[in-house]
């Protein structure tokens, strides 16, 4: 880590950094920002350490029990500071149809003026974090350069553990290398003197998007998404807009391995809104009966895809690490997750429990006796049935190394990425939505993903549990127009099927049917392997399924219930279809396509069509 001298006297740069454009960038908004100092990270361990210690002097973040997890810290947010803001996320294009009616957009020159007046200061009292990233192997083709200017150390540690960081990205970058310039400040100046918060921010908020110039500025909030600039505003909203250009696919979506007992291994990626069950299906274990069959994880969260030579798919995760949801899991749901962060790990808004360890709701049957709540608040399992209080934010989340877990796949770093069979889409859907659907083709599979619905959750903030369209699971995350990329994705599925490719299947699943009283009717999560292995069969031309007006289910009998003792009525209960049910369904996908008209490929009005009219049939 460089401490370099105040703004005023220039920045000078370590002797590692040798992008003259980089460094004068710096200055530029040091400039701007006006902050105390500015340090260049080299993402070393040292640093690492010393950004913790810091942050644990200041009130920040407090070191959790070094025997019960080791190296490991919580921080608890401000409680106005705890979720992705979907409201506040601009796409600045040049053109309002390019950001098309999905996204907000705000002309350019008029954003720009008002980010000056925002960052004007904003840092004074503050640290500059330069932090140097790349979203993809180091040096990889396939990998792109970004650096964050930060003044948050929290997003500075979170930043080493979720990307590759620091000087080693200096030396690919060289002297003209391009990158992304990201710009974020929790916007909290401190005047001389003034005692810091432990959780700066501020009640104004921006996350803002250029395509065009390919920048990113998010003001106002230190969390998730908002902060960490590599994650939703570079590998999705950015990139998915480079991925429009040159031919590539930027996505909301985790990438596994599967391979059974005799060895034969096919990668999937699968999208599922925020919240909706990526970390999990990402580090499944294989319930009983499947032994012998393994899944390894590539990626939790985000895939860039190309096509490669051959004409098939191939994925990368971007990422480093993983920014996961706490609450749900434990050792029975997610046994490779709880493992992935037994050491190591920075928590964000879980209770911290008397003996210095985390908990959160879900984690185990019975609340311990007493907690400190995400609100630093005292917090018992009599108060909480009272008050219904949580003492974990619905969406607390972990930060851990992509190594820590155990099941990681071991191309997860490979720059060729690794080729995709099948294609996921789920949401979230109490009713209607069946367990798991195949597509008949390519056109019906994009359909079925641009008119997903899913119920909100708390990784966004607003209202929570109602449906709302998310087309492939990337309503928050596209960075153009919607209508656009549906097409992108059917140009590209017929370029690669005209070059005699044999393209990935699609399928749809929904884990969150429920019964009459709102219990999901499917145990879900190791048992989602029995729906992956119906898939798999699919693809090899070995499972029946019935065919319907939307695709292809299976039959009770048609999955492996080895082991299982989920009964035929259940599997009704989860796979039934109901006519009027889908009748008001298909009635919002036609809302959504009056919404998404402009540029709307036609060839999804004819699925819509077909649809409607074996549905009235
Ligand atoms: P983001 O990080 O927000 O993109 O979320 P994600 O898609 O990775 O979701 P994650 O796997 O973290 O799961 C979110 C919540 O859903 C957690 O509380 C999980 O316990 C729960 N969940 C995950 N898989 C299943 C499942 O198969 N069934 C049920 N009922 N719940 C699940
Ligand atoms: C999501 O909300 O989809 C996340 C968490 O993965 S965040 O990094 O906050 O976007
Ligand atoms: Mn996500």
């Amino acid at each position: 880590m460089n401490a370099v001298l105040s703004p005023s006297a220039g920045v000078s740069a370590p002797s590692w950094v040798k992008h003259q454009k980089l460094i004068a960038w710096v200055a530029d908004i040091a400039r701007l920002t006006e902050p105390a100092q500015v340090v260049w990270c080299d993402g070393s361990d040292g640093e690492y350490d010393r950004l913790c210690e810091a942050m644990v002097e200041a009130g920040t973040m407090r070191r959790l029990d070094p025997v019960k997890r080791p190296k490991s810290f919580l921080a608890l947010s401000d409680p106005g500071d705890v979720a992705r803001v979907e409201d506040r996320t601009f796409i600045c294009s040049a053109k309002a149809e390019d950001a098309g009616p999905t996204n907000h957009w705000i002309e350019p020159a008029t954003m720009r003026e008002t980010l000056d007046g925002l960052f004007t200061g904003c840092m004074r009292g503050r640290t500059l974090y330069v932090v140097a990233f790349s979203m993809g192997p180091l040096g990889s083709p396939i990998a792109h350069i970004g650096v964050e200017l930060s003044d948050s150390p929290y997003v500075a540690v979170n930043m080493k553990l979720m990307t590759r960081m620091g000087r080693a990205v200096y030396g690919v970058l060289g002297t003209d290398g391009h990158f992304v310039p990201c710009v974020h400040s929790v916007g909290k100046p401190l005047s001389p003197g003034e005692q810091d918060v432990p959780w700066p921010c501020n009640a104004t908020k921006y996350i803002v998007h250029f395509p065009e110039t390919r920048e990113i500025w998010s003001y106002g909030s230190g969390y998730g998404g908002n902060a960490l600039l590599g994650k939703k505003c570079f590998a999705l909203r950015i990139a998915s807009t480079m991925g429009r250009e040159e031919g590539w696919l930027a996505e909301h979506m985790l990438i596994l391995g599967v391979e059974n007992p005799a060895g034969e291994k096919h990668y999937v990626a699968a999208a599922f809104p925020s919240a909706c069950g990526k970390t999990n299906f990402a580090m499944l274990i294989p319930p009983k009966g499947f032994e012998g069959w393994k899944v390894t994880t590539i990626g939790d969260d985000i895939a860039w895809i190309k096509p490669g030579a051959d004409g098939r798919l191939y994925a990368i995760n971007p990422e480093a690490g993983y920014f996961g949801v706490a609450p749900g899991t434990n050792e029975k749901t997610n046994f490779n997750c709880m493992a992935s962060m037994r050491s190591n790990t920075i928590f964000t808004n879980v209770a911290l429990t008397d003996d210095g360890d985390v908990w959160w709701e879900g984690l185990t049957k019975e609340a311990p006796a007493h907690l400190i709540d995400w609100q630093g608040q005292d917090w018992t399992p009599v108060t909480a049935a009272a008050t219904g209080r949580k003492a974990a934010h619905p969406n607390a989340r972990f930060t851990v190394a992509a190594t820590q877990n155990p099941v990681i796949d071991a191309d997860w770093d490979n720059p060729a990425g690794v080729p995709i069979s099948a294609f996921i889409f789920g949401g979230r859907r109490s009713t209607t939505v069946p367990l798991v659907t195949e597509a008949r083709d390519w056109v019906e599979g994009v359909y079925m993903a641009a008119t997903m619905g899913s119920e909100t959750t708390a990784a966004a903030s607003g209202e929570q549990g109602v449906v709302r369209r998310d087309p492939f699971a990337m309503l928050p995350f596209c960075g153009y127009n919607m209508s656009d990329y549906f097409g992108h994705w059917l140009t590209l599925g017929d370029k690669l099927q005209a070059a005699g490719a044999k393209l990935p299947t699609i399928f749809t699943v929904n884990w969150f049917r429920t019964d009459g009283h709102g219990k999901f009717v499917w145990p879900g999560f190791g048992e989602n392997m029995r729906v992956l292995k119906w898939m798999l069969d699919r693809i090899a031309g070995e499972a029946g399924g019935v065919e319907h007006v939307f695709g292809t289910t299976p039959r009770y009998e048609d999955l492996s219930w080895d082991g299982a003792d989920f009964t035929e009525a259940d599997f009704d209960r989860i796979t039934s279809i109901d006519a009027s049910a889908w009748k008001s369904e298909i009635a919002l996908h036609t809302e959504l396509f009056t919404r998404l008209q402009h540029h709307l490929p036609e060839a999804l009005g004819r699925v819509k069509q077909r649809w409607s009219e074996r549905l009235a049939a």
